[in-house]
């Protein structure tokens, strides 16, 4: 393993291996505009396509007036996120009506459950692509740019773009997300994603690792390792060594001391002691853990397929703290889920006690066409119970927040500045280990963004550190 990984960064260092982009605007004749919505996993993918369209000309921009293409890249999870879709090409409708050669293309999860039923639905629409089609984006542009509707929604066994090496957008400078599978395997009976983003595979380790050291060498700081199950990574070698999600973080984590590394997201059935282990060995692996829980009733976590139990959670949490006990956890749950009785949903609440998350996303069911839910089982929580659970756990959780932040007062934390606060440019911001943003005022100090300082905090907000650099 270790050889691999000299052989990339020997690679990387005399500049063969990911060549980065030569960017500059005024080389392309051609623009492209584009707008991602959804999880992480897109806005990754919004960076490869960047990539593809750069070798066929066409330069980013991020002024919709000066594009002659423009992508939206879309979510399923649910039907909130496609209205917002919808809302946003009607809005792109007026635009085209004034630029009649204008293409609008849908990518992404959405395009991939509709598929041609775009075309028919949204007529403003020229091209659909799913999200393992993207390479075959320059031939779809040009029948486009000759008058013909086009679409291509195949999934791949295969495909990880592993060679592509993704055009950084909107980035800081410091922070990067590494796309390290594609896909899911799991069926949670929920979840549109098994449809829209096809069956589970592993990218290349070695590319992985090449881009992280090609990030490194462009002075970014940190990546974060992407994929919707990142615990269930498996990957051979030419040379035959298997590669499991620990070994990859190891070998992301060698790259530099200063280079950091998260990951998102781990599924509770599948996060290993190795996995725990390798975060507590490497200072530069951040202690912290997405581990959606969805539901804290065992009988409800059946019924999503979630193949776990309570007990089974709340195990993993104790070991997680045991290994580290400083580890951040954050969460996503469900609200009124198919079935869910009053004592059920209390059983979330009260195993959101018991664990008491730094951070969660929260969500009310929304049924989604073609999952295994809307086939099985009857949506038959009403929607303004949906809501009222979904607010109790809202209370909840932002009780939790306030005291997980408030507790941190007082401590001294390493973080790295990932540029100005939003707020004032007099402020740097940047996040801890635990993935707590933190805000401190940049004072006379000779520092940039890219650099580690130590932040002792003051105050807090319920999901701000405020402080100051001490030495
Ligand atoms: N792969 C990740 C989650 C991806 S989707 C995992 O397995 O945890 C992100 C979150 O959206 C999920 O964790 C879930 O909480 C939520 N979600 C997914 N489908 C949903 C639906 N139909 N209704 C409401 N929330 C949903
Ligand atoms: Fe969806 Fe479950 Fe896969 Fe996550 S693990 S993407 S919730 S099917
Ligand atoms: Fe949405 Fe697709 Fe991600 S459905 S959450 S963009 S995988």
């Amino acid at each position: 393993m270790a050889e691999i990984l000299q052989k990339v960064i020997e690679e990387n260092r005399q500049g063969e291996a990911y060549a980065p982009f030569a960017e500059d605007p005024n080389a392309y004749s051609k623009k492209f505009y584009i707008e991602s919505y959804g999880c992480q996993m897109n806005f990754s993918d919004s960076e490869i396509v960047a990539s593809i369209l750069h070798e066929e000309g066409f330069g980013a921009t991020r002024n919709i007036e000066d594009a002659n293409l423009i992508f939206i890249n879309t979510c399923s999870i649910r039907e909130k996120a496609e209205q917002t879709v919808r809302n946003r090409l009607q809005a792109f409708k007026k635009m085209k009506d004034e630029q009649p050669g204008m293409l609008i293309g849908v990518l992404g999860c959405m395009a991939e459950r509709l598929k041609a039923k775009f075309l028919e639905e949204e007529k403003l629409v020229d091209i659909v692509v799913g999200p393992d089609a993207y390479r075959s984006l320059p031939g779809l542009i040009t029948e486009a740019e000759g008058g013909q509707k086009t679409v291509n929604v195949l999934l791949s066994r295969e495909e990880t773009y592993a060679d592509i090496s993704p055009v950084r957008l909107d980035s800081n400078g410091v922070t990067a997300f590494v796309s390290i599978m594609r896909g899911c395997n799991n069926m949670c009976t929920f979840c549109v994603v098994p449809f829209t983003r096809g069956r589970e595979r592993s990218r290349d380790a070695v590319s992985i690792v090449a881009e992280c050291q090609d990030l490194f060498n462009r002075g970014f700081r940190e990546v974060t390792l992407l994929g919707q199950n990142v615990d269930s990574y498996y990957f051979t070698t030419a040379d035959g060594t298997e590669i499991t999600f620990d070994k990859l973080l190891e070998m992301v984590a060698q790259v530099s001391p200063l280079l950091r590394v998260r990951f998102s997201t781990s599924h509770p059935k599948d996060i290993t002691d190795e996995v725990l282990h390798t975060m507590a060995k490497y200072e530069n692996i951040c202690e912290y853990i997405h581990l959606p829980v969805q539901s804290g009733n065992t009988r409800i976590l059946q019924h999503m397929n979630r193949t776990y139990t309570r007990e089974w959670y709340l195990a993993k949490v104790k070991r997680i703290r045991e290994i580290m006990p400083d580890c951040g956890l954050s969460t996503d749950v469900i609200s009124g889920f198919c079935s869910e009785t009053e004592e059920e949903h209390q059983d979330t609440l009260s195993l959101m006690e018991i664990v008491r998350f730094d951070m969660a996303y929260m969500f009310s069911y929304s049924e989604r066409p073609g999952t295994l839910a809307a086939r099985r089982y009857e949506d038959d929580v009403a929607e303004d119970v949906k809501k009222r659970r979904l607010e109790e756990i809202i209370n909840l959780q932002n009780g939790h927040s306030r005291e997980s932040y408030k507790n941190d007062i007082g401590k001294t934390f390493k973080v790295l500045i990932e540029g100005d606060s939003k707020r004032s440019d007099m402020d740097w911001c940047g996040r801890n280990s635990q993935n707590k943003m933190m805000v401190f005022p940049k004072r006379d100090y000779q520092l940039q963004k890219g650099d580690y300082v130590n932040v002792k905090v003051n105050t807090a907000t319920s999901a701000t550190l405020i402080g100051e650099i001490v030495d």
